[in-house]
């Protein structure tokens, strides 16, 4: 007797028992195919429509190498809407869809690699002073989500090991080194986690120091970096040879350091460009045919818009 035996069900009878287990076959079959069915078309519109599935680039030579729409950098997290740098704003734009997330890191003073913007803890934590001069263990009792609303009390600031888990096959992660933190031994602090968590093509490292850019370059060449053009170093220089010094992958800039002349040496050069901080879709609509990627913190926002822009 066979276990998938129709027989007391219907209200006919089939030839065999073979044909009994084609028709329960086929059955259990439909049942499956209406259940995943209604879910499998409204998943993969949800994938396409957040750039989950081909539009995604999987390494850094790919988002910036982007010839479609302008690729989308989350600002230290979804910063708009959350309080930036901590694990609530970042999860918040790798669930958004973004291309890539960018995060701001200093070091402790038992040189732990921390993602906070500030060189103090006074505007987005509830401590006073130096990070540099704070322990892990004391920046980790302060709270860096009431600052910005009551509803994130408790958040953290992270470690960056915790934030590269969090991106860890979702997003390409942008980790800016403070200028500070160079003297503190960040670039290879920095390098040295990226490579534990094996994160090497995911990850491109930026910094307003130049020449902490050029240790890490020369001493760690498989880990991308990406200058920032900071007019303190670069007053004059073209941004080839920013780019240049450095071999870096890209160079970004502030909006109001995008001018004809950048553009112009970049396009030159083949150098992609990604500009801080535009939030205004009337901007946005203006550079993105010189640019390669944005920072936003309002990733929601130009995700939405940069999908109905030509992808070519
Ligand atoms: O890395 C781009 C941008 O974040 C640089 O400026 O001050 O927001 O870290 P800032
Ligand atoms: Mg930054």
């Amino acid at each position: 007797q066979s276990p998938f035996s129709l027989s007391p069900l219907l209200p006919f009878s089939l030839s065999s028992p073979d044909a009994e287990e084609t028709v329960a076959g086929i059955g259990i079959g439909i049942w499956i195919g209406i259940g995943i069915g209604g879910r499998v078309p409204r998943y993969t519109a949800d994938m396409v429509r957040q750039r989950r599935w081909f539009q995604r680039p999987k390494t850094i030579d790919a988002f910036y190498a982007s010839d479609g729409p302008t690729r989308i950098i989350a600002h230290r997290g979804w910063s708009a809407r959350y309080p930036e740098n901590t694990l609530a704003a970042i999860g918040a734009a790798l669930d958004l869809g973004v291309n890539m997330v960018e995060i701001d890191v200093t070091v402790s003073s038992d040189h732990q690699v921390v993602v906070i913007h500030d060189e103090t803890l006074d505007r987005t934590t509830n401590g006073r002073g130096p990070v540099s001069q704070a322990s892990f263990e004391e920046l980790r009792a302060l709270d860096a989500g009431s600052w910005f609303a009551a509803v994130f009390v408790g958040e953290r600031i992270p470690s960056l090991a915790e934030v590269l888990e969090l991106c860890r096959g979702r997003s390409l992660l942008n980790v800016e080194i403070k200028p500070e933190a160079v003297s503190l031994d960040a670039p290879s602090l920095v390098a040295d986690l990226v490579t534990t968590a094996g994160m090497v093509d995911r990850v491109v490292i930026s910094s307003f120091n130049p020449t902490g850019l050029e240790q890490l370059a020369s001493a760690r060449p498989e880990i991308a970096t990406a200058s920032l053009l900071n007019p303190e170093y670069h007053h004059g220089q073209d941004p080839a040879d920013v780019v240049g010094q450095v071999g870096s992958r890209a160079l970004h800039v502030g909006d109001s350091e995008l001018t004809p002349e950048v553009v112009e040496s970049c396009h030159a050069h083949r150098i992609p460009i990604a500009v801080y901080t535009i939030n205004s879709l009337q901007r946005l609509r203006e550079i993105r045919s010189d640019v390669a990627a944005i920072f936003t913190d309002h990733p929601d926002r130009m995700l939405e818009t940069t999908e109905s822009f030509p992808t070519t």
